[in-house]
């Protein structure tokens, strides 16, 4: 295949990245662009491959069986809870990959005796240190998300100093690599090095931030792809690795705004409560009014407005089916239902969103949060299903851990019903004012258990 060919064929496939990438801002057209970018990818390997012409249409459609068989497995296989885990282990494999192809390059280039250019042995370099750095950290995000590894774990003294050591020799090594790349044990040092950067970076942060550090990881996948696209010169990579690594810092940005959080405290703060945090007892005392099914429903009964706002919660108790049918059923009554949507309810960007589209919620229904809190002042019942920091009230108030955080202003509802299983707090860690307001209702139950209940009361009404 001439070169011209395969770089025609290769703008293609990045066309078809950049619509995926394109569909994949929107649930509607989500589904279709996850089938571009899929389309992208097997034309850019299947290419790569035949252009190589020592691999046979037998193996590649080996590869791309067993492959296909392993995606589709995971695929189905996996909780959407346990998404950001599945993420995770991609990104890992994404970096891994890279050093081992950098690390073949550098090999291949040293065998064939040429002389080494700086563009392939700063993109070697690269490579190496980007890849092993989100390898590693990748393995510990999904070790942390799968409860394998605990909070404290690994947690040495001097652990600071020990990071910046690490990256200091790491760097060191890498410049030892672009001046005399001759020497093959250093790019391995390198990636040694590199793979402890990951762990120590990684480790200290809490669990529940995983999802951020999930979200640069993946940036960190694509820097490390791109590299090594120069280092093959191979365009589709560097284009696809570029657009992996801007997407993913954008998405960073996304969830620290929406967190009110700047990278640097994800990466580097604890997220806690402080001494000024009142405890639960201040907040709840004498104030905390229960509610059953059959009251709710009651309160349906002169509704004309609803709004369903879905959180954590929803989603591990895998309510969404059991929500959308108390939604029909709400609406078979005359009665307005909308779903709002807080950017990180959950564990992860458009966590809600998909759960919801799972069960089949139409998207027009599903509102942005700057969209549906002008309308809740408008609203009968809000009900607030597995949810907590995202309606926590105080983030109107300075001093707490979400001080600045945007809200969904459920609090101006005409009614407040809030289901959960006890006063337990989110994963922020501080009471909920919302929870003992005048106005609020709390149904304490697991979520899908509540809302079946809850479809029974309204029916027998
Ligand atoms: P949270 O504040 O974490 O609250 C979830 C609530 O769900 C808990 O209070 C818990 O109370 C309840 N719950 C758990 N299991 C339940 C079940 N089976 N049935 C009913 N309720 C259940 O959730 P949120 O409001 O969605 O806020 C998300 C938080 O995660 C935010 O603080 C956000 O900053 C953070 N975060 C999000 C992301 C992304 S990208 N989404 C990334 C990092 C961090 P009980 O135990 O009493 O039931």
């Amino acid at each position: 295949m001439s070169l011209s060919i395969v770089n025609l064929i290769y703008l293609v496939a990045s066309v078809l990245f950049i619509l995926g990438l394109k569909g994949l801002t929107h649930p509607r057209t989500a589904v279709r662009g996850n089938i571009y970018s899929g389309l992208a990818m097997l034309i850019a390997v299947v290419v790569t491959l035949l252009d190589q012409r020592i691999i046979s249409y037998e193996m590649i459609l080996i590869g791309l069986a067993v492959g296909s068989l392993i995606g589709a497995i995971l695929a189905i296989k996996i909780q959407m809870t346990g998404m950001p885990q599945l993420v995770a282990i991609y990104n890992g494999f994404g970096g891994g990959a890279s050093v081992f192809v950098a690390g073949a390059a550098l090999i291949e280039g040293l065998a064939m005796g040429e002389a080494l250019s700086y563009q392939f042995t700063i993109a070697v370099a690269a490579s190496g240190l980007i890849g092993a750095v989100t390898f590693t950290g990748s393995l510990v995000a999904w070790g942390k998300l799968q409860g394998v590894i605990s909070e404290d774990s690994l947690r040495l003294p001097g652990q600071q100093a020990l990071k910046v050591l690490i990256g200091l020799a790491s760097v060191a090594l890498a410049v030892w690599i672009v001046i005399d790349p001759t020497i093959i044990r250093n790019y391995w040092f390198l990636v040694i090095a590199g793979s402890l950067l990951g762990v120590f970076l990684t480790i200290p942060i809490g669990g529940a931030d995983m999802p951020v550090v999930i979200a640069l990881l993946n940036s960190y996948s694509g820097i490390a792809a791109a590299a090594t696209g120069f280092v093959l010169e191979n365009n589709v990579l560097i284009i696809a690795g570029s657009l992996v690594g801007a997407s993913g810092i954008i998405l960073t940005q996304i969830m620290c705004k929406a967190m009110n959080r700047t990278l640097t405290n994800v990466l580097f703060g604890v997220l806690q409560p402080s001494e000024d945090t009142p405890n639960q007892d201040e907040v709840y005392e004498g104030k905390i009014k229960s509610t059953s099914p059959d009251e709710v429903a009651m309160l349906f009964d002169g509704a004309s407005r609803v709004i369903i706002v879905p959180g954590y919660g929803l989603a591990v108790a895998q309510a969404q089916h059991a929500v959308r049918d108390l939604a029909t059923l709400l609406e078979g009554r005359g009665i307005i239902v909308e779903y709002a949507i807080h950017p990180v309810a959950g564990r992860m960007p458009g966590h809600m969103n998909v759960l919801l589209a799972e069960a089949n919620v139409e998207y027009d229904k599903l509102k942005e949060m700057d969209e549906i809190n002008p309308t809740f002042r408008e609203a009968d019942v809000a009900i607030v299903i597995g949810a907590n920091d995202v309606v926590n009230p105080v983030a109107r108030e300075e001093g707490t851990p979400i001080s600045g955080m945007p809200i969904l202003d459920v609090d101006m509802a005409r009614f407040v019903v809030v289901i959960k299983r006890s006063l337990s707090p989110g994963f922020a860690g501080i009471p909920n004012p919302l929870f003992a307001a005048d106005n609020t209702l709390m149904l304490f139950n697991d979520a899908k258990k509540a809302v079946t209940e809850l479809i029974a009361a309204v029916k027998d009404s």
